[in-house]
């Protein structure tokens, strides 16, 4: 009985929480297959689903000029074939699309972009440069093994490229473009695009070895509470205690595996526009949980939300792992050591992962190195 009330609350809140996401990106995109595209600002001189010029039949103007204001604005005929989409003569959902694609996804990205760097910054000034309170210890402990350092870094090398040449695809126009010249700029777009097709392919590989080596060490736990209500020890206090991964890399950790999953079908949904219809198939998924979205989706709509989505996840991921170089180099002593060498300062993992280092030091670890000054584990 309370196994199933459990079942039933949990299916409500994922309900919900699904409910809320799906809301936030259909009303954000403005997506609808029937859209009436109030807000378009299609380029001077495009056709627009404002319709035909309204010129009268005695001057040479069209003649049933209420028909093709419907025509153009995605209305449904009937047709005998079984392929009922093809009663659409002009899908104008391609002009919402548009709009979307050059106003609020950009603009908002670039809001997001400028403002993690705007906090980092000021996080950089007010706090300084976290350091390891009771000095380097010059005895080191392994932290990640090259297995692990490898897939990291092949994540992150590509995740870099990838990051850059999409922010070029979205950005490069208005900002690169009028400083190098369109020339320059083409070759730059054009290899590009060839980076960004290709080097998908090696960060799903890295995805796949960061999430087996890691997934162990993220699973939720209570203690994650409590380092969060001690804001991680960042702002000052004792740091709170944690394993391997403390609760602000579990988050990093499940934003990367989940928003990574994410960009990969939506990639490959791009990069192969008539092999996979990911969204028809996401929406019936979902509409097994109560919701009523469109099964029937033209290439094109699938084409809008994965160029759509892709967009959104993409720059959200990038935003959150800007805040991630940050604290993994020059934001934290003795952090970057864990990625680049593979061994940190006993007393840096003392501080901030005291839980792991009892779990290693009891496996006969004792770290390496010349012995000064350990510190107590917090
Ligand atoms: C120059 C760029 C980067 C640097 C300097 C860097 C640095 C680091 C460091 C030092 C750690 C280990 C932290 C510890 O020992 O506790 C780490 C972990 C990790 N990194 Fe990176 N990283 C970079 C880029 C990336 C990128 C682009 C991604 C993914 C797209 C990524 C994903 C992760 C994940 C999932 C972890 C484990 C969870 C965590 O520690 O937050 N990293 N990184």
């Amino acid at each position: 009985m309370k196994r199933s009330q459990d079942t039933m609350a949990m299916r409500t809140v994922l309900k919900s929480v699904l409910f809320a996401a799906l809301t936030a990106f259909v009303a954000l995109t403005g997506f609808a297959g029937t859209a009436d595209a109030q807000n378009v600002r299609p380029p001077e001189g495009a056709s627009t689903s404002s319709g035909p010029p309204q010129i009268a039949a005695d001057k040479g103007g069209n003649y049933d000029i209420e028909m093709w204001n419907k025509v153009r604005r995605n209305v449904q005929g009937t047709v005998s074939i079984p392929d009922k989409k093809a009663g659409v003569l002009v899908d104008s959902s391609g002009e919402t699309w548009r709009a979307m694609r050059n106003g609020p996804l950009p603009l908002y990205g670039a809001y997001g972009l400028g403002g993690i760097v705007a906090l980092l910054a000021l996080f950089f000034l007010l706090r300084g440069r976290i350091r390891v309170e009771h000095g380097l210890a010059g005895r080191t402990i392994e932290r990640f093994s090259d297995f692990e350092r490898t897939g990291h870094w092949l994540l992150a090398t590509s995740f870099i490229i990838l990051a850059l040449t999409g922010l070029n695809v979205l950005y490069g126009r208005d900002v690169l473009m009028p400083i190098i010249g369109k020339e320059a700029f083409a070759s730059i777009a054009l290899t590009g695009k060839w980076l960004h097709n290709y080097v998908a392919f090696a960060f799903m590989v890295g995805l796949v070895m960061t999430f087996v080596t890691w997934v162990w060490y993220n699973f939720p736990h209570p203690r994650d509470i409590v380092w969060f209500l001690k804001g991680g020890g960042m702002f000052g206090g004792a740091h709170p205690a944690a394993k391997k991964f403390n609760a602000g890399q579990k988050i990093i950790f499940w934003a990367v595996m989940l928003g990574g999953l994410s960009l990969c079908l939506s990639g490959l949904q791009l990069l192969l526009p008539y092999d996979f219809a990911f969204f028809a198939k996401t929406f019936a998924i979902l509409n097994g949980f109560g919701f009523d979205l469109p099964t029937q989706l033209t290439a094109n709509q699938e084409q809008q939300l994965a160029t759509t989505w892709h967009g959104i996840m993409a720059l959200v991921l990038t935003v959150i792992i800007i805040a991630h170089i940050y604290i993994g180099s020059i934001g934290m002593e003795g952090a970057f050591d864990a990625m680049g060498s593979g061994d940190v300062d006993i007393n840096w993992a003392k501080e901030h992962h005291s839980l792991w280092v009892e779990e290693e030091l009891a496996k006969g670890d004792s770290g390496s190195g010349a012995s000064a000054r350990p510190a107590p584990a917090e």
